[in-house]
């Protein structure tokens, strides 16, 4: 069979992914974005992948020290552009303290309501109108707890910067395109709406590169929106090198190699799968930064099911593992127990049979005997089966939710929890298989 048919057949099974390039939205952004001194740097074409969603596409090969994109400093949203925008600033305190995301999360609420009058108008068509991450769902009380916590604490945080915002600017005060009252424009659901784009699209640049503001800052002056970048999906396998050149403009530069027909991803940095779903909605397979973090109840609640009195002599040990930060994140991951997680086993089991000083020893000094390996493992297979439970009943959980939800962000982000827990269930049969 000639290779031609062969591959016709092959890719006859392969949902294609979808262009986007005569999307009406895109069509615009980019007409926009050339206007305003952008050119495309390489083939790219906007795709919609079956995997990742919206992302970009190469019709070429791309090689290690290309430059992905170049955007002109006109075209970033930085505290800069804020700060010179007087229809904004007006509204606001200036007295007051305020955070980069914050700030930018509420100018994008602003040029949002000027729509056609917004410099920014096809840029935030081209803008996802929802987000799958768990916040911006208020997810919170249909998790796991050790989910609900941290999707709690990122929602405390998003109407805390909220109400702050809204403390400081003059609620009555006219916008003067429309009128409308500034308390009136600046809406919860509006201000999560952008503060959902900022956490999971704005890159990170250098404070050096602001110049003076009219704001006083929490933080410093380290995030900026740039336009067509920020359709890139991420890979941890991509690395790049971002730098803001001599004219201002943000510019990525690949030091991976990419082929023609596949995706171009950009790295975000060193993400856990947690972070990756809670601050970005997306999790990947077999992610090296992962790990299952363990409490130090359940690591002792496990070794007394081999040593039942091992509390009894526990004080001085307690305050031993505490004062040397031994309990710092204790967990299993891909190669097995994490260091401190085994240090923390190996007092416990060792706190009836050895002196403090031989224990200290054989810790700092890595030292531990065959003996001591095999009790240690006794525990943590215990640990992994105990965890295993309890990982398997939240998948239960959660799968009989899944009915009473409606469809697009929301379900995806019901489905990225249930595969975060799958991943950590296979992180187990992982971690297992280094102690047999
Ligand atoms: C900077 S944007 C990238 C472009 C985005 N997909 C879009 O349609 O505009 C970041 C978002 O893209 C999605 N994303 C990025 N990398 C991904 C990946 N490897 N798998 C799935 N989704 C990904 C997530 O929804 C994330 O919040
Ligand atoms: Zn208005």
């Amino acid at each position: 069979m000639g290779r031609t048919r062969r591959t016709r057949i092959k890719n006859k099974n392969v949902a294609r992914d979808l262009n986007l390039s005569s999307d009406r939205d895109l069509v615009y952004f980019m007409q926009w974005m050339t206007r305003n001194g952008w050119s495309q740097l390489h083939k790219f074409q906007v795709s919609e992948f079956k995997n990742t969603g919206r992302g970009v596409l190469t019709k070429e090969s791309v090689h290690v020290g290309d430059s992905l994109v170049k955007i002109p400093k006109k075209l970033l949203i930085t505290l800069n552009s804020v700060s010179q925008s007087e229809h904004f600033t007006k509204f606001t305190d200036l007295s007051n303290r305020f955070s980069t995301q914050q700030l930018l999360a509420a100018f994008l609420v602003f040029q949002r309501h000027l729509a056609e009058k917004s410099f920014w108008y096809h840029y935030i068509n081209s803008l996802p109108k929802t987000f799958p991450i768990p916040a911006f769902y208020n997810f919170s009380n249909d998790v796991p707890d050790f989910l609900s916590e941290e999707i709690s604490k990122m929602l405390k945080k998003m109407r805390e910067q909220y109400e702050h915002f809204l403390q400081s600017i003059n609620k009555r005060l006219k916008c003067d395109h429309c009128n409308n009252s500034a308390g009136s424009i600046f809406d919860f659901e509006s201000f999560k709406w952008a503060w959902c784009t900022v956490n999971s699209r704005a890159v990170y640049i250098s404070p050096d590169c602001g110049g003076n503001l009219k704001f006083q800052l929490t933080d410093s002056n380290c995030l900026a929106l740039a336009p067509y970048l920020d359709l890139f999906n991420h890979s941890n396998s991509a690395k790049v090198k971002a730098a803001v050149t001599s004219d201002g403009s943000y510019e990525i530069t690949t030091l991976t190699d990419c082929k023609k027909f596949s995706q171009v991803f950009i790295n975000y940095g060193q993400h856990s799968n947690l972070n990756l779903y809670l601050q970005y909605g997306f999790i990947l397979e077999s992610n090296i930064n992962d790990v299952i973090p363990l409490s130090f109840p359940s690591i002792v609640q496990c070794t007394k099911k081999i040593y039942p009195n091992v509390l009894n002599s526990m004080n001085t040990y307690v305050n031993y593992i505490s004062s040397h930060s031994l309990l710092k994140n204790p967990s299993l991951n891909l190669d097995g127990l994490s260091w401190s997680a085994n240090v923390i086993i190996f007092i416990l089991i060792s706190s009836n049979r050895m002196n403090l000083k031989s224990i200290e020893f054989k810790v700092y000094s890595d030292d531990f005997d065959d003996e001591d390996l095999q009790l240690i493992k006794e525990i943590a297979l215990i640990l992994i089966e105990d965890k295993r439970t309890e990982l398997g009943g939240f998948v239960n959980q959660l799968e009989n939710q899944g009915g009473a939800l409606s469809s697009g962000d929301q379900l995806l982000c019901h489905q990225t929890s249930i595969n975060l827990i799958k991943e950590y269930l296979s992180i187990l049969d992982k971690c297992e298989s280094t102690f047999h």
